[in-house]
C-alpha cells in the first residue's frame, strides 16, 4: 500500500501558525504536489458541527472531559473519512492541529493528563504525523497578537492556562525530537517562512517521486 506524508502544524493561540500555513499552501502549489490541507477540530461535516459546539463561548458549563472527548470524536471521524484515505492514496496531508493540541490543551491546560493520550490512541487509530511544525511564541506575546475578534471558548481561558499549554508544547518538542520541528515564532514572518520552507524542501526531496503529480 502506498503511503503519503502526514504533516501537522501546531502552536499556541496567536503563534503565527495561520500565516505560515498560507505560505505552506503556496509552497505546495508551486511544487505541484498532490496535497490536502485540513484542520482540527473540523475537517469533516460532523467534525465542523463538533467544532461549533466546542468553541461556542456560550457553552460555559462544558466539562474538561467532555471537551477532550469531543475533540477526540471529531479527530476519529477526520482520520476515518479524510486523513486515513488520503494517506493510503499516497497524498501529502497537512493538518492545522492534531493530537498534540489535545495533549497540551486538554492534558496540560485542563489538567486531564494521561487520560487524553489514552482516548486519542483510539481516535487516531495508529495514524500519527511524520513531521510536526511547532511555532513557538511566548503566550503573553501570542495573546497580544490575537486579532480583535471575539475570542472563542478556548482563547478566553486565562493566562495561566495558556502558559501551561505553552510549557507542555516545549515538553513535547523535547520528548519527540525526531518528529517535532520547533520554530521560533518571535521573528519576522518572512524569516520564519524561509526557515520552514527549507525544512519542507528537504522533506520533499527525501520523499518518493510518486508524490509529485
Ligand atoms: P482555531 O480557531 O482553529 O484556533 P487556531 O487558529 O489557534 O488553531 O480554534 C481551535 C482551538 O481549539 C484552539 O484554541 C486550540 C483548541 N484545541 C484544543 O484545545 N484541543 C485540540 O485537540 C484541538 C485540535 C484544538
Amino acid at each position: 500500500m502506498s503511503k503519503g506524508l502526514f504533516i501537522t502544524v501546531e502552536g499556541g493561540d496567536g503563534s503565527g501558525k495561520t500565516t505560515q500555513l498560507g505560505y505552506m499552501k503556496e509552497f505546495f502549489a508551486e511544487r505541484s504536489v498532490d496535497v490536502i490541507f485540513t484542520r482540527e477540530p473540523g475537517g469533516t461535516a460532523i467534525g465542523e458541527k463538533i467544532r461549533d459546539m466546542i468553541l461556542d463561548p456560550k457553552n460555559r458549563e462544558m466539562g474538561g472531559m467532555t471537551e477532550a472527548l469531543l475533540y477526540a470524536a471529531a479527530r476519529s471521524q477526520h482520520v476515518l473519512q479524510v486523513i486515513g484515505p488520503a494517506l493510503a492514496e499516497g497524498k501529502v496531508v497537512v493538518c492545522d492541529r492534531f493530537v498534540d493540541s489535545s495533549i497540551v490543551y486538554q492534558g496540560a491546560g485542563r489538567g486531564l493528563g494521561k487520560a487524553v493520550s489514552v482516548i486519542n490512541d483510539y481516535a487516531v487509530d495508529g495514524v500519527m504525523p511524520d513531521v510536526t511544525f511547532l511555532f513557538k511564541l511566548d503566550p503573553d506575546e501570542g495573546r497580544k497578537r490575537l486579532r480583535q475578534k471575539e475570542p472563542d471558548r478556548i482563547e478566553s481561558e486565562d493566562r495561566d492556562f495558556h502558559r501551561k499549554v505553552y510549557d507542555a508544547y516545549l515538553d513535547l518538542e523535547r520528548s519527540h525530537p525526531h518528529r517535532i520541528i520547533g520554530i521560533d515564532g518571535n521573528r519576522d514572518p518572512e524569516e520564519i517562512r524561509v526557515e520552514m520552507i527549507s525544512y519542507l524542501d528537504r522533506l520533499l526531496d527525501g520523499y518518493s517521486e510518486a508524490l509529485v503529480k
